[in-house]
C-alpha cells in the first residue's frame, strides 16, 4: 500500500535532522532580505508527484542528492588551472587557493595527455601549452608543493595515462606522509568520451577498458575516497551536441563502464559509489537546469533496475560542472562574464557538487590571473548574496521545469535504448555513432548562427568595430627549453637500473591479466617518466587507430 504525503514527509524530516549531525546547516536560519524565513523544502503534496520526483537526497534524487544540500555545504569552487611548468602552476593553485576556492583541477598539457615525455618529438610545439607539463613524479612534487593532500582534494583531467598520474600523486602523499586511504580528488578516466569527442587516448578500446577497471579495483581496495571516474558529458557537449544527447551518451558511457566493472568480477557496491559525473553548463538556462534534474533520476533508475544497485551511493549521481568553453565569444569579451553567470547558476539551480566558471578572456588565451579570480568570485556571489542556496531545488515544482525534466529523461533514454539495441556504448563509438549525431547537431547549429536565426550577441548581433584586445596571458618562450632541461637533469640522477626493471615488471604484469596499478606505483616511485610507462604500455597494447 502506497504511503500518504505525510508518512513520507515524516520520514524524510526524520532522516533530515539525524543527518544534520554530521552535517549541520550553515546557518540557525535563513531569510530572505526583508527577514522573511526560508524553509529548507518547497513541495508537492500530491503523492503522484512525490513518487516521480521524490525528496531532496530521497530516490530517484530529482531534487538532488543531499536532503539539505548547500544549506549544510556549498558547492566545490573547483577551478581548472594548470600551465607552463609545475611550479608556475603551483603558483596559480596557492593563488586560487588564497582566493577561496575549495578544491584543486589540475589541466595538464597535451605531451602529458598523451603519453609523451616533453623532450619528444611528438610534444614538439605543445610543452607547457594548454596545461602543465608534468613528465615524472620530480615535477608533480612542484606542482604539489606546499598543498596538503589530507586537506584539499584534487581532480586531474587525464584519461589514457590516468594510472601514472594517480600513482603519481599517491607517490606525492607518501611524501608527505598522509596515508593514502586519506587522499580525495578524482581522476576524469573516461576514455570512451575521448574516442567521441575529445581524442586524447592512445591504446585500444579493450586495454582501456582494462586500465580503467584496475584503477576501479585498486581504489576499491586501497584508496577508498578517491572517485576513480569522471564521465563526462562537458566535451561531449562542446563539440556540438544538444544537451539531450550530452545526458544520453554519457550515461549511455557510465553503463558501458558499469558492464565493464562487473566483467572484471567487481561487485555493483564496491566501485559504483565511487563513480562521478562531468557535465557543461551551456546556454538555454532552463533547459540546463532540466537536463541535471533528468540525469540524475535517469542515473538512479538504470542503477537500481539495470544492476540492482541497493546502497544510495550507487545511485547517486554526483557530478562537477563546468561553464560552456564553446560558448564564450573572442569579440568583447566582457559579455562572457554575463554568460558564465547564467550558466554557473543554471549549474547550481541544477544541483552540482563542484563547479568551474570560466574566465572572460578565455576564447583567446589561458586566462590571466585577474580574469582567473573574477571566474572565482562570479561562484562566490552566487553562493554568498543571490540566496539560491537557502532553500533545496528552488525550480523545483514549476510546471515549465518539471515538464522538462520529463522530455529531457525521455528523449535521452529513447537515444541509450537505441544505443543498447547496438551493443551498447562501446559498439556505437566503434560504429561512429555518436559521433554521427554530434556533426549533425553542431553543423545545425551552426547555421543557426550563420543565418542568423540563433544571436550571438556582439557576433552576429551588436557587433563592436575596431576592439580593443584586452591583455592576455603570455607562454614562457623558455618553457619548453628549461622543462627538458630539468628532465634530463632528473635522468641524469635517478637510479636507470631501477627504471629498466620496473618498465620490464610493467610489460610483463601487461602481458599477463594482472592489475597494473601496482607496477604503475613501482615505476613512478623509481621516477620513471610519464612517456617511458607509456611507451612501454604501447609496446605491449599497441595504439588506437579509429577506422571511422
Ligand atoms: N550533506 C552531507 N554530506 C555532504 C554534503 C551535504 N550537504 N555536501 C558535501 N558532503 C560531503 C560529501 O559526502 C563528500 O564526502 P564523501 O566523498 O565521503 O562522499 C564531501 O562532503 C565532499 O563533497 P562532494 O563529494 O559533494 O564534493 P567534491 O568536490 O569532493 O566531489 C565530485 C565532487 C563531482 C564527486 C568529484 O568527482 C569532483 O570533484 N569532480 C571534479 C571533476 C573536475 O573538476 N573535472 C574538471 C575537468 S576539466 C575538463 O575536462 C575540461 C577541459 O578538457 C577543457
Amino acid at each position: 500500500m502506497n504511503k500518504s504525503f505525510d508518512e513520507m514527509y515524516r520520514e524524510w524530516t526524520e532522516k533530515t535532522l539525524q543527518l544534520l549531525e554530521k552535517y549541520p546547516e550553515q546557518k540557525d536560519r535563513f531569510e530572505t532580505l526583508s527577514g522573511i524565513e526560508v524553509n529548507r523544502l518547497y513541495t508537492s503534496h500530491n503523492e503522484q508527484d512525490m513518487e516521480k520526483i521524490g525528496f531532496p537526497g530521497e530516490y530517484p534524487y530529482t531534487r538532488g542528492i543531499r536532503p539539505t544540500m548547500y544549506r549544510s555545504r556549498n558547492w566545490t569552487m573547483r577551478q581548472y588551472a594548470g600551465f607552463g611548468s609545475a611550479t608556475e602552476t603551483n603558483k596559480r593553485f596557492r593563488y586560487l587557493l588564497e582566493q577561496g576556492q575549495t578544491g584543486l583541477s589540475v589541466a595538464f598539457d597535451l605531451p602529458t595527455q598523451i603519453g609523451y615525455d616533453s623532450d619528444d618529438p611528438m610534444a614538439q610545439g605543445e610543452v607547457g601549452k594548454v596545461g602543465v607539463a608534468i613528465d615524472s613524479l620530480e615535477d608533480m612534487e612542484r606542482l604539489l608543493k606546499g598543498i596538503p593532500l589530507d586537506q584539499v582534494s584534487t581532480s586531474m583531467t587525464i584519461n589514457a595515462p590516468a594510472s601514472v598520474l594517480l600513482a603519481m600523486y599517491i607517490a606525492v602523499g607518501e611524501k608527505q606522509g598522509v596515508p593514502v586511504e586519506k587522499l580525495t580528488g578524482t581522476i576524469q578516466n573516461d576514455i570512451l568520451k575521448e574516442y567521441i569527442a575529445r581524442g586524447t587516448y592512445i591504446f585500444p578500446p579493450k586495454s582501456s577498458m582494462r586500465l580503467i577497471t584496475d584503477i576501479f579495483a585498486y581504489c576499491a581496495e586501497c584508496v577508498p575516497k578517491w572517485n576513480t571516474i569522471s564521465i563526462s558529458g562537458y566535451h561531449i557537449r562542446e563539440a556540438g551536441s544538444t544537451a539531450v544527447q550530452e545526458v544520453a551518451f554519457t550515461l549511455a558511457n557510465g553503463i558501458a563502464y558499469v558492464h565493464a566493472a562487473m566483467k572484471a568480477g567487481l561487485e555493483v557496491e564496491r566501485f559504483a559509489p565511487r563513480l562521478s559525473f562531468f557535465f557543461n553548463a551551456h546556454n538555454h538556462f532552463f533547459e540546463e537546469v532540466a537536463k541535471f534534474r533528468a540525469s540524475r533520476r535517469l542515473w538512479a533508475r538504470i542503477m537500481k533496475e539495470r544492476f540492482q544497485a541497493s546502497s544510495p551511493r550507487s545511485m547517486q549521481l554526483r557530478f562537477h560542472t563546468q561553464t560552456g568553453g564553446s560558448t564564450l565569444t573572442a569579440q568583447q569579451p566582457d559579455n562572457n562574464v554575463v554568460r558564465v553567470t547564467l550558466q554557473a547558476l543554471a549549474a547550481v539551480l541544477g544541483g552540482t557538487q563542484s563547479l568551474h566558471t570560466n574566465a572572460r578572456d578565455e576564447a583567446l588565451a589561458l586566462p590571466t590571473e585577474e580574469s582567473a579570480r573574477v571566474a572565482l568570485r562570479t561562484q562566490q556571489i552566487i553562493a554568498h548574496e543571490s540566496g539560491v542556496t537557502h532553500t533545496v531545488d528552488p525550480l523545483g515544482g514549476s510546471w515549465y521545469v518539471e515538464w522538462l525534466t520529463d522530455e529531457i529523461e525521455k528523449r535521452a533514454l529513447s537515444y541509450i535504448e537505441r544505443i543498447d539495441e547496438m551493443g551498447g556504448a562501446v559498439a556505437a563509438v566503434e560504429q561512429g555513432y555518436m559521433q554521427r549525431e554530434i556533426q549533425h547537431a553542431a553543423l545545425e547549429t551552426q547555421r543557426k548562427i550563420e543565418s542568423g536565426e540563433e544571436v550571438l550577441v556582439g557576433v552576429n548581433r551588436y557587433r563592436l568595430e575596431n576592439e580593443q584586445q584586452p591583455d592576455l596571458y603570455q607562454v614562457d618562450p623558455l618553457l619548453a627549453k628549461d622543462q627538458v632541461k630539468r628532465l634530463n637533469a632528473l635522468r641524469g640522477k635517478r637510479d636507470g637500473e631501477k627504471v629498466t626493471d620496473c618498465l620490464a615488471a610493467l610489460k610483463r604484469g601487461a602481458e599477463s591479466d594482472e592489475n597494473l596499478m601496482p607496477y604503475i606505483l613501482d615505476a613512478v616511485r623509481a621516477y620513471a617518466t610519464v612517456g617511458e610507462i607509456c611507451h612501454a604500455l604501447r609496446d605491449v597494447f599497441g595504439e588506437y587507430r579509429p577506422s571511422i
